[in-house]
């Protein structure tokens, strides 16, 4: 199951990601928003992230301007760990070497046909384990 939220400022990307789940054949839950009004990051932030450390979700995407406020958001709860990426081997490497499990995205940054490499090559690939879960397990305090 993939949590997907964003603020006004990833509204776009967020409805355009959803239709690419769908065709993907992906489940996911939209935690909004649900229009292009203003609203605060951090509401959106905080919903995907709880919805993966009650394990209701196992992975989430989050959209906002730059992708930035939205992982800050995510990364203050243990077991979150969400990456911003604006290429497609970031998106690939966050999951091989940091078992990333938010892709944080930021409309304003990155164009639409980048992002569609990124989520896909970032729904698709596994975590390597081996030497990159010793410094993940790291990673909560
Ligand atoms: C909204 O204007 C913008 O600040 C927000 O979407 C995001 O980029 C914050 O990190």
């Amino acid at each position: 199951m993939v949590a997907i939220g964003s603020d006004h400022a990833g509204f776009e990307f967020k409805q355009r990601i959803c239709s690419l789940l769908d065709e993907l054949g992906e489940k996911y839950i939209d935690f909004g928003t649900l229009t292009k009004d203003s609203c605060d990051y951090p509401d959106f932030a905080k919903l995907v992230a709880e919805s993966i450390v009650k394990k209701e979700s196992d992975k989430g995407i989050l959209i906002c301007g730059t992708g930035i406020g939205m992982s800050i958001g995510a990364n203050r709860y243990n077991g979150i760990r969400a990456a911003v990426c604006v290429n497609e081997a970031m998106a690939k490497v966050s999951r091989t070497h940091n078992d990333s499990n938010i892709l944080a995205i930021g409309e304003r940054i990155t164009p639409w046909i980048e992002v569609e490499k990124m989520v896909k090559v970032w729904l698709k690939t596994d975590f390597e384990d081996g030497r990159h879960s010793k410094r993940v397990n790291k990673l909560d305090r």
